[in-house]
C-alpha cells in the first residue's frame, strides 16, 4: 500500500527518494511523486503509473535540493491521476505533504475548507491535511512565536491540525520557511527514521534504508518528529518532548535483491527450505521433546492455564491460521477459533480470561489485524504476534510473540511467509501438546518430522518444470476449483488465492466434500479442479470426491505423494511431492500450487510481483 520516503542532509534528495520509492514498489501503488526545496521554492513532480515514469519526468526536469519527501500512492479516494498523486500543497505553496492512511472525516473538513476559500487540486482525502495545516501555520499565535524554540509554531500548527483528523495517518511534510526540516507524524500508519552521518532518512518501512544506515527509530502513534540533518526531536501529543530509541535495522540490502531470479515471487518460493530452517532454528528441544520460544513472555504455569486460542489474521496469514487450528486441536487438544481480523475488530465475542490471542501477520502492519489485537488487548486478553517483519507495529504492540525469521518477503503474493507461519503453528501445537497430554515419544516423532521438512520442501521444489508444463496447458481456463480435506483444506484456499491474485483467474477453494453442495455446478471441461490428495487419514474420501468431478467431465490436476498410482490413473495431470506426516502436508503441497499460480500468471503476461489493485501491506481499513 502507499509508501513514504524522505531525506534531509547534504546530498541531492531525489537520489534517495527515487531509490527508496523503487524499494517500496512491492507494497503496491498506482502513482508516485516527490517534492524538494530548491532555493526557497517547493519543486513538485508527480506522475500516474510506475516510479519509472517519475524517474523519466525528473530526468527531463530535475528537482534539486537536499530536503525532500516522496510517495507511492495506492488509490483510495479518487483515481490514479497526476493530480491525485502526492505530494499535496497547502497555502500559497508554503508546505507540501505526503500521506499514508485514510482520513475518515475528510468530507466535513473539505466542506469547511471550501467555505473558507481553499481551492482543491485533487479528489483525495489527504489534501485536506495540507490546507488545514497551512491555515494553522498562518495563525502563528503570540505564544508560539517563541525565540527560544524556533520550531514552536511548527509543532503547534501540526498538533492543532492532527487533532482535527479522524482516521489513520503516516505523514511527512516539508515547509518552504523551514527548508532544512521534515516533520513526520503517525497514527496507525507506520513511519521510521533512518539515522545517518549528517543526514536522516524517513520511510514507511525499513526497506528503503537498507544500505544507507542500520540505525532506525520507530515512531509511535501520536508522536511527531522534527527531523533535520543533525537532529531528531520527538514530541508526543500528551507528553510533550519525549526521547527516542535508536534500534538496529535488521535488513541486509543483499536480501532484497533479485539476484538471478526474474521475480521476487519465484525467488521467495525457492527460499522456502531456508526460511523453514530459520523458523525452526533453536526452537526444538529434544531433551524435553518440545518446542522452545524466547519471546512469549508468559510462564509455563500461565501458558498451562490457557483453555482456548483465538487466531486472527487476514488473507494468506488467515489461511496459515486455519492450518494452525487443525494442528493445535489435533496435537494439543485445545479449542481454537480462527477469526478474520476485519470482523473480529468490530465483534464482541464472549471470551474468558483463559483465552490467548495470536495475531498472524507477515508485515506486522496490516491495519485490521492491528486493530483486532488492540481490541483484544483492551479487553485484557494476553496477545501474541506471529510476525515476519522485526520491529513492526504489531510485533511491538503485542505482549509477546514469535518471529518467523523468513527474511524479507517482497513479492505481493505471500509464499515463504505462509509456509514459515505453518511451521511456527506446528511448533506451537507441539509446545502446547507437551504442556498437556502429548507423550514424550509423540513429541520426539513430531520433532523428527519437522527436522526432515526442509529437505522434503527442497524435493517439492523440483516439481517446478513439470508444473510449468501443466500451467501452459491450463493457462487459458477462466475458472479453477481447489479442493482438499482436513489439513489440506486451508492449502486449497491458499492455492486458490495465489492463482486469483497474480493471474486474475477466478478460483475457489473448498473442502473437497463440500463441493457437492453448490460449486459442483461450475464443473465443466473448461474448469479444472486442483485436488490435494496425499495419502493420509482421508485419502480414500478425497479420491471419491475426485471421481465425482471426473464423472462430470471436469479436468483434474492432483497433488499426490510420490509413487501414487491410484490417483495417477484417475487424474489428467499429477504432481508428485514427498510423503510427510499429515500435519505437514499443507506445507509441502503448497509448493507446486505456488508454482502453478506463478507459471499461469507468466503465461497470461501478468505482472507477478506487482499485481493489479493489490498491496503488500494493507494499511487502510
Ligand atoms: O502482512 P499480513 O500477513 O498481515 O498480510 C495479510 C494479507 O494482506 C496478505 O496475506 C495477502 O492476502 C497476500 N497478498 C497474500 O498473498
Amino acid at each position: 500500500m502507499c509508501g513514504i520516503v524522505g531525506y534531509v542532509g547534504s546530498n541531492e534528495a531525489t537520489d534517495f527518494l527515487l531509490e527508496g520509492l523503487r524499494r517500496l514498489e512491492y507494497r503496491g501503488y498506482d502513482s508516485s511523486g516527490v517534492v524538494t526545496i530548491d532555493e526557497g521554492e517547493l519543486q513538485i513532480t508527480k506522475t500516474a503509473g510506475r516510479v519509472e515514469e517519475l524517474s523519466k519526468a525528473l530526468k527531463r526536469s530535475p528537482a534539486k535540493g537536499s530536503t525532500g519527501v516522496g510517495h507511492t500512492r495506492w488509490a483510495t479516494h479518487g483515481p490514479a491521476t497526476n493530480e491525485n498523486s502526492h505530494p499535496h500543497l497547502g497555502g500559497d505553496r508554503i508546505l507540501a505533504l505526503v500521506h499514508n492512511g485514510v482520513i475518515e472525516n475528510f468530507r466535513e473538513i473539505k466542506q469547511r475548507l471550501v467555505q473558507h476559500g481553499c481551492v482543491f487540486a485533487s479528489d483525495t482525502d489527504s489534501e485536506v491535511i495540507a490546507h488545514l495545516l497551512a491555515i494553522e501555520l498562518e495563525k502563528k499565535t503570540e505564544d508560539t512565536l517563541n525565540e527560544i524554540d524556533p520550531y514552536a509554531p511548527l509543532v503547534a500548527a501540526v498538533q492543532n491540525t492532527l487533532v482535527q483528523l479522524s482516521g489513520t495517518f503516516g505523514l511527512a511534510i516539508v515547509f518552504r520557511d523551514w527548508p532544512e526540516t521534515i516533520v513526520a507524524a503517525r497514527l496507525g500508519s507506520p513511519l521510521v527514521i533512518g539515522v545517518g552521518e549528517g543526514e536522516h532518512f524517513i520511510a514507511s518501512d525499513g526497506s528503503p534504508l537498507a544500505g544507507h544506515t542500520d540505525k532506525i527509530v520507530y515512531l509511535a502513534d501520536h508522536e511527531i518528529a522534527i527531523v533535520t540533518a543533525d537532529a531528531i526531536r520527538v514530541v508526543h501529543r500528551d507528553q510533550g518532548d519525549v526521547g527516542h530509541d535508536v534500534k538496529l535495522l535488521e535488513i541486509d540490502s543483499t536480501e532484497v535483491e533479485l539476484n538471478e531470479y526474474p521475480h521476487y515471487m519465484l525467488k521467495e518460493i525457492f527460499e522456502q527450505p531456508e526460511a523453514i530452517r530459520n523458523a525452526l532454528r533453536g526452537r526444538l528441544d529434544k531433551d524435553e521433546a518440545t518446542a522452545v520460544f524466547g519471546g512469549l513472555n508468559l510462564s509455563a504455569q500461565q501458558l498451562q492455564k490457557v483453555k482456548r486460542f483465538v487466531l486472527t489474521a487476514c488473507g494468506t496469514s488467515w489461511h496459515a491460521s486455519l492450518v494452525g487450528e487443525y494442528m493445535i486441536e489435533a496435537l494439543a487438544r485445545i479449542p481454537v477459533e480462527v477469526e478474520y481480523a476485519s470482523e473480529l475488530r468490530y465483534r464482541n465475542p464472549p471470551l474468558d480470561t483463559s483465552t490467548l490471542l495470536f495475531a498472524l501477520t507477515q508485515s506486522g502492519e496490516t491495519i485490521d489485524t492491528l486493530a483486532a489485537l488492540r481490541e483484544m488487548k483492551r479487553k485484557g486478553h494476553p496477545t501474541m504476534a506471529i510476525c515476519n517483519v522485526v520491529g513492526s507495529t504489531i510485533a511491538r504492540e503485542a505482549d509477546g510473540g514469535i518471529y518467523l525469521h523468513a527474511g524479507p518477503e517482497v513479492g505481493v503474493a505471500s509464499t515463504k511467509a505462509f509456509t514459515a507461519q505453518c511451521v511456527v503453528m506446528s511448533l506451537l501445537a507441539l509446545y502446547f501438546g507437551r504442556l498437556h497430554h502429548l507423550s514424550y515419544e509423540d513429541g520426539l516423532r513430531i520433532i523428527a518430522d519437522l527436522e526432515a521438512l526442509p529437505e522434503k520442501v527442497e524435493r517439492a521444489l523440483e516439481t517446478s518444470n513439470h508444473v510449468r508444463q501443466i500451467a501452459s496447458k491450463y493457462a487459458n481456463c477462466n475458472n479453477f476449483l481447489y479442493l482438499g480435506r482436513q489439513y489440506n483444506f486451508p492449502a486449497a484456499l491458499e492455492g486458490a488465492l495465489k492463482l486469483k491474485e497474480i493471474s486474475y483467474i477466478h478460483a475457489e477453494g473448498y473442502p473437497a466434500a463440500e463441493m457437492k453442495h453448490g460449486p459442483i455446478a461450475l464443473v465443466d471441461e473448461k474448469t479444472p479442479s486442483v485436488f490435494i490428495v496425499p495419502r493420509g487419514a482421508v485419502y480414500q474420501k478425497v479420491i471419491a470426491n475426485l471421481e465425482e468431478i471426473k464423472a462430470r467431465g471436469g479436468p483434474v490436476i492432483a497433488v499426490v505423494d510420490e509413487g501414487d498410482h491410484q490417483v495417477a490413473d484417475l487424474a489428467d495431470d499429477i504432481i508428485e511431492v514427498p510423503k510427510v506426516a499429515d500435519f505437514l502436508q499443507p506445507i509441502v503441497a503448497s509448493i507446486p500450487l505456488q508454482f502453478l499460480a506463478y507459471y499461469i500468471a507468466l503465461e497470461r503476461g501478468c505482472d507477478v510481483d506487482k499485481p493489479r489493485n493489490l498491496a503488500k501491506s494493507v494499511t487502510v481499513e
